[in-house]
């Protein structure tokens, strides 16, 4: 056994902690001509967040950065119960193929603190739906990926689009800012019952987990009741909403609006649509969209 060299990768995701460690290794991966994808999450991580690594390695290495970042949750959100497990993280992703797990500390992405931050944001856009309900939200979520982006510099960089509206919000900053970086969309993954895998799921009592299916079901329909032509948008988010009151949820949204851009929804001509909903269950806050054309 004396001249084997083990490689560590193999039992062990390798886990890095500082922008110098983090920067060296892309690097050193770039220089040799490999693509490197970075992930994006705050730690959590479950099927969704696997899948979302398999489709970075399609083009190369995946690099997945793990913080929980304090400035996107609100007081009196869920920061201090945010699920939190770097071992669990850590299996997981080695499982699932990663090549570099980035979990930096705070002190590492907000090296002044968090008083009188450099922001980046994405007027619009972060303003409605989700952002109606959290106003500080979204331009919270763009100051730090564009931290990640920058510390990072990899190629490309993969969001999911169960968060469709942070998707949205994200491309356009990396478009607007003209950051060098390619925005890969990876599809929603959900359980056998269509329920979108969130890391919130776990707030849900067994109760509250049988009836969470529902929001997807909801969205179904509505997208059922476009394609056969009903283009009373109003009347579909309302007949939405009040069905999901009747399950127990108490709805922030359910809102019908073109793909791509969540403008308002043009009710002729070629068209994608998407039907968007936040509602609350009990404690957790799930989200979850469909798109459809006619
Ligand atoms: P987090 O909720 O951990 O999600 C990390 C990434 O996984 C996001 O791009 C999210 O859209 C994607 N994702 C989560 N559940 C998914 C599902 N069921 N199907 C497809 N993709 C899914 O989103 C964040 O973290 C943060 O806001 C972050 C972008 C990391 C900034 O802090």
């Amino acid at each position: 056994m004396g001249n084997s060299v083990v490689d560590q990768s193999f039992w062990f995701v390798r886990i890095v902690e500082t922008k110098a460690q983090v920067r060296a290794r892309l690097r050193r991966w770039q220089d040799a001509g490999e693509k490197v994808t970075l992930v994006p999450t705050m730690g959590a991580l479950h099927k969704a967040h696997t899948d979302l690594v398999r489709l970075a390695k399609r083009s190369g290495r995946a690099a997945v950065s793990i913080f929980v970042n304090p400035t996107q949750f609100a007081p009196g959100e869920d920061f201090e119960r945010y699920p939190r497990d770097l071992e669990a993280d850590a299996g997981l992703l080695r499982k699932g193929g990663a090549d570099l797990l980035f979990a930096p500390a705070a002190e590492e992405v907000y090296p002044r603190g968090l008083e009188d931050l450099t922001r980046v944001e994405v007027p619009g856009l972060s303003g409605d739906l989700c952002g109606a309900y959290r106003p500080t939200h979204f331009a919270a979520v763009t100051s730090v990926v564009a931290r990640l982006l920058l510390i990072t510099l990899p190629d490309a960089v993969i969001f999911g689009r169960k968060d469709y509206q942070q998707l949205l919000i994200l491309r356009r900053m990396v478009e607007d800012l003209h950051i060098p970086v390619e925005v890969i969309e990876g599809p929603i993954t959900r359980e056998g019952d269509g329920l979108a895998m969130s890391s919130r799921n776990r707030y849900l009592s067994a109760e509250e987990r049988h009836i969470a299916p529902t929001l997807n079901q909801v969205l179904l329909e509505c997208a059922e009741r476009l394609r056969n032509g009903d283009r009373n948008f109003a009347r579909l988010e309302r007949d939405a909403m009040t069905f999901l009151e009747r399950k127990s949820f108490v709805p922030d949204y359910v809102a019908v609006r073109r793909a791509g851009d969540l403008g308002p929804p043009p009710s002729s001509g070629p068209c994608e649509w998407v039907i968007l909903a936040a509602a609350w269950l009990g404690s957790a806050r799930l989200i979850d969209n469909v798109t459809c054309s006619p």
